[in-house]
């Protein structure tokens, strides 16, 4: 049963967070898997005869949001809508929202939110369009709005409440999982939470990972991040305690910044062949120091493709195997290459360790995928069915030749 949250963050302005904790849904966008589930952040501010609502819940939860926003205000008093992000997990329960509010309301976004805003939702009446940049003073408060395209789509902006060093950011510094806490007060439930961070930014924004870097510069270039009070994003928690730590991580996942040792290795396995050459290659691994996190497909285990990329960011290297199928890769591996190749396309070194019956192909497919990417094929070793001891010596052999490109 999904949580709501109702929590007052400011006395001046009046500023309450409205979350709810969405333990229902199994697939982000119909493809992620998130058994951690994810919350939707609202946040209402009143001030100066002023009532500002930013964002909203997905339509799933329009009545539960109405009924929460109710218990602090009635809806016809809400006077501006920032709508920072169209994707329908934040604007879904708008309509009702705007149904209660009489539709008074003046609704602030960009120009392209504002189409979609007609588009998705019929939405089209008292929308303003805003400029990136812009500033507009409501009630004793100025609102500059930022525009931070394609985190996550082109409509996207944020809000940064001049006076008090406060940024609405939306998707931007969000993360999956449903956090027992609101906020990052709490030291374990934030190293708890990172990593269900690392996935979020792959599997939703990872396409986009050049417009992160670049929107992150620009942030920077603002001089607004530095001395931010507080990051309210759409999902997750929010940072008070201490916003530059999700900004700086952030920045490690656009960047790939790895940790030290660990390797990741990804492989299918239908009888045991490649999982083979899989264990003598992470024998090696071992050997020379590295932490191999390690993925199978079998015939008894599919691990969800999302918490596969989610560990690519702050690997060293990967190492990939894969059995010939029908003159093509496995169609697990296939499917898990095509998201890597356009979610986690990082300059990190791959090994690839092919095994097939009468004819390799899985190897060569990989590697002609891998030298189109931003990957660094280090090398391709085919085995003919089991695995030899001559194959067992160029499997180390490679697993060392990829050690040396990390400096060991
Ligand atoms: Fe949380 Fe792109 O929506």
């Amino acid at each position: 049963m999904p949580k709501v949250w109702i929590e007052k963050l400011l006395d001046e302005p009046e500023l309450y967070l409205l979350r709810i904790d969405d333990d229902q849904v199994k697939y982000f966008e119909a493809t992620w898997d998130i058994p951690e589930g994810i919350t939707y952040n609202a946040y209402l501010m009143k001030s100066d005869n002023v009532v500002v609502l930013f964002d909203a819940w997905k339509k799933d939860y329009a009545d539960k949001f109405l009924e929460a926003l109710s218990s602090i205000v009635d809806p016809k008093d809400i006077t501006h809508i920032i709508v920072h992000h169209t994707e329908p997990d934040h604007s879904g329960a708008l309509p009702k929202v705007l149904e209660a509010n009489g539709y008074k309301a003046k609704i602030i976004g960009t120009a392209f939110a504002k189409r979609l805003l007609e588009s998705l939702h019929g939405i089209k009446e008292n929308v303003r369009a805003v400029k990136d940049g812009e500033e507009l003073k409501i009630g004793n408060r100025t609102l500059k709005f930022i525009a931070l395209p394609w985190l996550h789509w082109p409509d996207t902006m944020i809000t940064y409440l001049v006076e008090d060093k406060i940024i609405f950011s939306c998707d931007a510094w969000g993360g999956y999982s449903i956090p027992e806490r609101v906020d990052d007060s709490d030291e374990g439930v934030v190293e708890r939470y990172l990593p269900h961070v690392t996935k979020y930014i792959v599997t939703v924004i990872g396409h986009y990972r050049k417009y992160l870097l670049e929107n992150a510069e620009k942030i920077k270039n603002l001089g607004i991040v530095d001395d931010v009070k507080m990051i309210l994003p759409g999902h997750g928690l929010i940072w008070h305690k201490n916003p530059q730590k999700i900004l700086q991580h952030y920045a490690n996942v656009g960047l790939g910044a790895s940790k030290k040792g660990k390797i990741l290795v990804i492989y299918d396995s239908m009888y045991g062949f490649v999982e083979r050459s899989v264990e003598i290659a992470v024998d090696e691994l071992k050997k020379l120091g590295f932490e191999p996190v390690v993925y199978r497909f079998t015939d008894k285990e599919a691990l969800a493709v999302s918490d596969i990329l989610g560990d690519v960011p702050d690997s060293e290297a990967l190492i990939i195997g894969a059995s010939t199928y029908e003159a093509n890769v496995h169609p697990r591996i296939r499917h898990t290459l095509y998201e890597l190749l356009d979610k986690a396309n990082y300059e990190k070194p791959v090994l690839v360790l092919g095994t097939f019956g009468w004819a390799g192909v899985a190897g060569r497919e990989i590697e002609a995928l891998l030298k189109k990417s931003k990957f660094d094929h280090v090398g391709t070793i085919e085995v003919k069915g089991r695995t030899t001891d001559e194959d067992e010596a160029k499997i180390r052999e490679e697993v060392r030749e990829l050690a040396k490109r990390l400096g060991r």
